[in-house]
């Protein structure tokens, strides 16, 4: 059978800080009621620690990725790292895990895709696989959005939180692995969300500190509508194209950015809620890490087998959508 990349194995991390809605309340002119309503979030966890970044939430999901499947960090060939919120702009914060774990023969590099980033990064890291270049992949999805946030502005700080997810891609020739995938990008959209300064177009200045423009900006109502299309539209198309339906879905594994926009795409699809992950109640929007923190909080009722969909939307506009014959 055709070589493939199954997913072996899925490690998390969530900081222990929990920043709850009562808490925000006390922050910035809102309320639990709109917060949950409007999103569907109680609360979000908040790495304080001062001097930890991302690479060190996916160095503690590794941990647990290490104890669960017996992978040594020597034996791991390539790390891709999604995120927006790298340690440092530059280097990337793959080789800086790769230093913190002990991948001493490994390469790595970061992708940033907003909130498609782990589909980005696990789409990349499958072709490696299927290649037969290489053997022991481990993709990652992290943010640390607490570090881009501004905790005056109510209308995106309730909506993130910081977390981490990993996952090991191996050789699969019994049929089992990552199918395929349906990525898309729309440049145009990045108008409705960005980050205004701290890049080359603006550097950082006095002034655009001053101007709170070294945070999230996002221009939420548009882009809910095009997230809604854009997950929807990606997922009927990867189905479609290997002879399946929205019936033979175990789990849709939708990007945490909203429990309405989640219904929505669950609704548009015919996919019943007892089919779709959501753990948005817990961590709110952790960009990269939605996807494998879903994975991570699902593990013990995926079963070998199963048909999974992985589907997100997020800054770019990138958005996509990824087809898995679960292996476990
Ligand atoms: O992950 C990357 C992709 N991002 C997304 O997919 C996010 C997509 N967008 C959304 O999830 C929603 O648009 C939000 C959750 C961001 C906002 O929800 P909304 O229902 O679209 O609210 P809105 O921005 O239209 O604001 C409605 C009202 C406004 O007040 P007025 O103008 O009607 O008086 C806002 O000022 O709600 C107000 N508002 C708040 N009120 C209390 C906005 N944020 C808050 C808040 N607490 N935190």
């Amino acid at each position: 059978m055709k070589l493939r990349a199954a997913i072996t194995g899925v490690g998390g991390y969530v900081p222990d800080y929990i920043l709850t809605n009562a808490e925000l309340e006390s922050m910035v002119d809102t309320s639990d009621e709109w917060i949950f309503t409007r999103t569907g979030i109680r609360e979000r966890r908040i790495l304080k620690e001062p001097g930890k970044g991302s690479s060190d939430m996916v160095v503690k999901a590794m941990d647990e990725l290490f104890a669960q499947t017996g992978l040594k960090p020597e034996e791991i060939d390539l790390l891709i790292c999604a995120t927006v919120t790298a340690d440092m702009i530059f280097p990337d914060t793959a080789n800086t895990i790769c230093d913190k774990i002990g991948a001493v023969n490994a390469f790595g590099y970061d992708i940033n895709a907003a909130c498609s980033g782990f589909l980005y990064a696990l789409h990349t890291g499958s072709k490696f696989i299927e290649s037969g270049t290489y053997k022991k992949v481990v993709v990652a999805g992290v943010d640390k959005m607490s570090s881009i946030l501004d905790y005056t502005d109510r209308a995106t700080c309730v909506i993130f939180g910081d977390g981490a997810g990993v996952v090991l891609l191996e050789p699969d020739t019994q049929g089992f692995g990552i199918v395929d995938a349906v990525l898309r990008a729309d440049g145009s959209g990045r108008q409705y969300l960005h980050m205004k300064a701290g890049g080359s177009i603006k550097p950082p200045t006095l002034e655009t500190v001053l101007a709170r423009e070294h945070y999230v900006y996002q221009e939420g109502k548009t882009v809910f509508k095009y997230a809604v299309k854009g997950m929807v539209d990606t997922v009927q198309q990867v189905l479609e194209r290997n002879g399946l339906t929205t019936e033979d879905i175990r789990w849709l594994v939708p990007h945490q950015a909203n429990k309405r926009i989640i219904s929505s795409v669950g609704d548009s699809l015919g996919i019943p809620e007892d089919r779709v992950m959501v753990n948005i109640e817990k961590y709110g929007n952790t960009t990269a890490g939605t996807l494998p923190l879903c994975l991570w909080d699902y593990r013990d009722q995926l079963q070998p087998g199963d048909w999974v969909v992985l589907t997100a939307f997020g800054g770019g506009f990138t958005w996509g959508a990824i087809l898995i014959k679960w292996k476990g």
